[in-house]
């Protein structure tokens, strides 16, 4: 293995730049030359790259967002758009290429290796630890604890108000981000796409909780089923006369922010892993982790399996009721 291509790619993730430092630093290690693409798949059409060196990644280990750019690319999923990369990657005389993204970007590594017999690893960097194959992705601790930090704030002020809080937060179909973030912030109820949300029921309990407590979080997963948390305030603003209903979406500041001590090295094990496993001529690959220990799952596994918040979700869901 002599040159390996690494884009980031899909929505970015605090953690990114953490593995981006340690594929580059492990290829210079092992006289491999890291070459990395700009903006994704992009950039890989457009022919836009650097060979990297260290001092490309120096002082970055701290820092949100990927220094190569990211892009959600139409035209990648195309067989046309694949061939002009095809073409800049053999001029370029790659041959392995690493993947930083969630699993629409996985997809594109696995019709690169198909369609260019070009061994691919794929890292999973999303916020939204929808990955199958993996307890953790990039991101998703950092996210949050940027949520958990939100809501310690809103719950201040509702607590001073007395108002019942909605707060909106990212995960896309999944409920990982709601559902965690909701339980280490003790918040009074979480909605998330997994399980079914009840309007009515919803209201029956926030009134009881009222009774006992001065401030009420209920944290609404973007991709619920009832909505996002503006259709739930209305919805709920009929059943609830008497009380101050607010909500809040926390957008894409889930999305910045320094990476925590866990993604960084989470981040950091990943990328070193991922040379590793091209230079072993490993294919195909997606690194997961379970527990601390780090291993792999088939890219094709990976994609074609969904991730919930399944199994954790029920124990959680008991849990946030036992504890609220
Ligand atoms: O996949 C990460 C994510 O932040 C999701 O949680 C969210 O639904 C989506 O990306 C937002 O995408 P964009 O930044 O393109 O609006």
């Amino acid at each position: 293995m002599k040159r390996i291509a690494l884009i980031t790619s899909g929505g970015d993730a605090p953690g990114m730049n953490a593995c981006i430092r340690a594929i580059v630093k492990t290829c210079l290690s092992k006289g491999i030359t890291p070459v990395g693409y700009y903006n994704g798949y992009q950039g890989m059409m457009d022919n836009e790259f650097k060979e990297m060196s260290s001092s490309d990644v120096k002082n970055i280990i701290q820092y949100g967002g990927t220094i190569l750019g990211t892009a959600r690319s139409t035209e990648f999923r195309t067989k046309e758009g694949r061939a002009k990369a095809i073409h800049n990657l053999r001029a370029n005389n790659i041959d392995g290429f690493i993947c930083i993204g969630g699993d629409g970007s996985f997809k594109g590594a696995q019709a690169l290796s198909e369609e260019m017999s070009i061994p691919v690893i794929g890292i999973p960097g999303t916020i939204d630890n929808d990955m199958y194959g993996t307890d953790r992705t990039i991101g998703f601790d950092t996210a949050l604890n940027t949520v958990v930090e939100a809501v310690d704030k809103i719950k201040d002020t509702a607590g001073s108000h007395r108002r019942i809080f909605l707060v909106e937060v990212m995960g896309r179909d999944a409920g990982f981000i709601a559902l965690d973030g909701a339980l280490s912030s003790g918040a009074a109820s979480v909605l998330i796409p997994e399980e079914r949300s009840n309007i009515d029921l919803l209201a029956e309990d926030l009134k009881s909780q009222s009774k006992r407590k001065g401030n009420l979080i209920v944290v609404v997963a973007e991709g619920d089923d009832a909505g996002g948390a503006a259709d739930i305030y209305n919805k709920l603003l009929p059943l609830m006369e008497g009380y101050e209903l607010r909500y809040t979406i926390l957008g894409h500041i889930q999305r910045g922010g320094r990476p925590s001590a866990f993604d960084r090295l989470m981040a950091t094990r990943m990328g070193v892993f991922a040379v590793e496993l091209l230079e072993k001529g490993e294919s195909d690959l997606m690194v997961g982790v379970k527990g601390d220990d780090l291993h792999t799952i088939s890219l094709q596994d990976a994609v074609n399996n969904t991730a919930h918040a399944e199994v954790s979700k029920l124990n959680a869901i008991k849990l946030l009721k036992t504890v609220t």
